[in-house]
């Protein structure tokens, strides 16, 4: 299995944005994990396009935003225009999830659905063939740095084994409390791509921290 580690900005110096993107390109992050919070849908406010437009040609890895806005059809276009790759969204901050989605792909990005730690995995059986990624969350959204949830692990095994029935090569990424020391339980559960924020922006070495995550990817 391939696997994917997308340090989230959330956790980086937003002073220095630009230089914080190159430094975890550098260090081999495969994706930019961008984080959208509008003070509504969750208790905290961050970036909107004009960031991420600002972001794009400071790095070629695919940026992969995370909406967490409500409402979100409007701003997808936007997030298209701006150079995302990935756009995800929560289905609570949608009226009609399948539209949102057919949005998504329209505007040319690859469309993902967010699950909260609460949030049923039966909302995948009517959206999982037209999704390109599931991103599972192991905290409640809104702050970075949160501990993992465990009970996250059996849901991830079960959106896996959903994902292998679908048989399309769909991306199970998981979101919130990732570190080096968890990786590997994560991963064994079915996921393969990993958000980190805090464990790897918190850290004076990027380049170490994305090595030791995958050296324990490595011995699965
Ligand atoms: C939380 C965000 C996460 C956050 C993860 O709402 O969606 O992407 O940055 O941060 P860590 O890795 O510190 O839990
Ligand atoms: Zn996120």
């Amino acid at each position: 299995m391939a696997f994917r580690i997308a340090p989230s900005i959330l956790s980086a110096d937003f002073a220095r944005l630009g230089e914080e993107v190159r430094a975890v390109a550098a260090a081999g992050a495969d994706l930019i994990h961008f984080d959208v919070m509008d003070n509504h849908y969750v208790p905290n406010l961050t970036v909107g396009p004009l960031v991420c437009a600002a972001l794009k040609p400071h790095v070629n890895l695919p940026l992969d935003v995370h909406l967490m806005v409500k409402p979100v059809d409007r701003i997808i276009p936007e997030f298209a225009k701006a150079g995302a790759s990935i756009i995800s969204f929560h289905p609570e901050a949608s009226d009609h999830v399948d539209r949102t989605i057919g949005l998504i792909r329209e505007s040319g990005c690859k469309a993902g659905l967010v699950l909260n730690p609460a949030t049923p995995v039966s909302w995948l059986d009517h959206t999982l063939d037209k999704l390109d990624l599931v991103l599972l969350m192991s905290v409640n959204p809104g702050f970075g740095g949160q501990q993992f949830i465990p009970s996250v692990l059996p849901k991830i095994a079960e959106v896996r084994k959903r994902i292998q029935a679908c048989g399309k090569p769909i991306w199970l990424e998981v979101d919130g409390g990732v570190k080096a020391d968890n990786i590997a339980e994560i991963a064994r559960a079915g996921a393969d791509t990993f958000v980190a924020g805090s464990a790897i922006f918190g850290a004076k070495d990027y380049a170490a921290v994305i090595r030791d995550m995958r050296a324990r990817l490595a011995v699965l």
